[in-house]
Parts: structure tokens; C-alpha cells; sequence
């Protein structure tokens, strides 16, 4: 695969494709050498993942025993085969919970669960978006570890542990 049609498949066009192109040296190897995977994931030569994306659903490398999970003194609980939450089985996605807890299955599949209350005017609108916690009032921006990313989410946002042992989501501190 040339690294045009490597660009051309991660879907770069018009003058982005361009830009690209002519900031790639000759000598640079590794726009061949990766796999763009049907989900959008890519895959070194070896085998292994790159850039530590891949898969649809949760990372199965952080579900632990039902055993453990039950030892946790957890503050809300769900069951993904439950119809109500089944969406939770695919990445970058979320619900609100009891209208207090956002929960959300993030790009990378870790499940990752935040207030609902934004610090900003403590409506109850936050959400999940792009890789952030996200309240649409004014726009407040917290990154997954409840850091403020812009003015309306200077004060920061309450986040909270997860746990998963493959059927059930516990939400605890
Ligand atoms: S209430 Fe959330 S941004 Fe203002």
C-alpha cells in the first residue's frame, strides 16, 4: 500500500491528503507498515494494536471477578443485558443514571462514570462526548479525570471508580 493509499483509507482528502503527504519523508516506514482494521483501529506488523484503540465493546483485560465486584461498596449498580443498558456494551456511549451519575463505555473500552451535576451553574446536563465529560448549557469541558478543560468547567467535575465483571457495572468511590 502506497502512502497515499494508506492517507486515503484513514480518509484524508483535498488539501489535508496534501498536507500530509508532503511533511512524509522518503524514508519514513511506518505508513506501510500499519493495518487500518474495520472499526477503525490499527494494527502494527506484529499483530499488536496500535495506538491502544482497538475493539467495539469494554476491555476484557479490566473485567474482574464477580467475587470482587460484589466486595465493593458500590454506589449504583447495572446490568448490561438489561435492555436499558445494552449501549453501554459499545464504546462511546453513555446513560444517566438515577438523574445523578453519568456512566459511559469510552473510546478505549473502560467504563468511566462522572456527577451528572455541572460545577459550572449545577445544572444536571452532563454527558459524555468526544472523549470528555461534556455539559451543552454553556459548553463546560472536563476531561475523564474530572480536570476543567475551558472557563465553564474551571471548577473541575466529581468523577468516580468503575468496576465490570462482565455482566454488571458497579459505580463506587
Ligand atoms: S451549567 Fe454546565 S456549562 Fe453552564
Amino acid at each position: 500500500m502506497t502512502r497515499y493509499e494508506f492517507l486515503r483509507s484513514c480518509g484524508f482528502t483535498g488539501g489535508a491528503l496534501f498536507a500530509l503527504l508532503s511533511c512524509v519523508k522518503e524514508e519514513d516506514s511506518y505508513v506501510e507498515a500499519m493495518t487500518r482494521n474495520p472499526d477503525g483501529s490499527f494494527t502494527n506488523p506484529d499483530g499488536t494494536p496500535a495506538g491502544g484503540v482497538t475493539g467495539t465493546g469494554p476491555d476484557e483485560s479490566l473485567i474482574i471477578s464477580t467475587k470482587e465486584l460484589e466486595a465493593l461498596d458500590f454506589l449504583y449498580r447495572v446490568n448490561v443485558s438489561s435492555p436499558l443498558y445494552t449501549r453501554l456494551l459499545t464504546r462511546n456511549n453513555y446513560v444517566v443514571l438515577g438523574n445523578t451519575f453519568v456512566l459511559a463505555l469510552s473510546r478505549e473500552g473502560r467504563y468511566i462514570a462522572a456527577t451528572v451535576v455541572c460545577s459550572h451553574e449545577n445544572n444536571r446536563t452532563v454527558s459524555y462526548r468526544n472523549g470528555e465529560w461534556y455539559c451543552p448549557q454553556h459548553g463546560a469541558r472536563y476531561s475523564l479525570a474530572g480536570k476543567g478543560l475551558n472557563e465553564y468547567g474551571a471548577k473541575g467535575i466529581k468523577v468516580y471508580k468503575t468496576a465490570f465483571d462482565g455482566e454488571t457495572i458497579v459505580i463506587y468511590e
